[in-house]
């Protein structure tokens, strides 16, 4: 299954009563293994978690820290880019040529380097 197709799958899973916004987000290792994930809602609106997290968190539970690509699957008509949260949290793992595919409807792409869209990280170095 390609990487579009098995975002496309768990964009299918989202659980998106609120927004009505489903996404689903597929995150392929640099050995080739992918991990999917898809948003889910709570009622306190705070506690919802976006597709990419979800993807990411299962990687990194499952012992994988090095990714090569991320596919961002929406029905939305212009691709949508991955909010900040997920920026930050995806940038203590992605080197900066991580490439971000963003799917809209009709599988409309736009491709970036994570480095395009998240250029300056608030990271270890900023910690001393
Ligand atoms: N969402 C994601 O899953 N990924 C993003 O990068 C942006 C937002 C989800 C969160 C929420 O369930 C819905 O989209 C609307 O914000």
């Amino acid at each position: 299954m390609s990487l579009i197709d098995k975002a496309r799958a768990a964009q299918a899973t989202a659980y998106a009563p609120y927004s009505k916004y489903h996404v689903g987000c597929a995150l392929e290792t640099n050995s080739g293994e992918v991990f999917t994930g898809c948003n889910i809602e709570n009622a306190s609106y705070g506690a919802t978690l976006c597709a990419e997290r979800v993807a990411l968190f299962k990687a990194v539970s499952e012992g994988h820290r090095n990714f090569r690509r991320i596919l961002i699957a929406t029905d939305a008509s212009t691709p949508a880019p991955p909010c900040g949260l997920c920026r930050q949290a995806l940038s203590e793992f992605c080197t900066p040529d991580l490439e971000i595919i963003l799917c809209g409807a009709n599988d409309t792409q736009r491709r970036f380097l994570f480095s395009d869209l998240f250029p300056h990280p608030f990271d270890q170095s900023s910690l001393v």
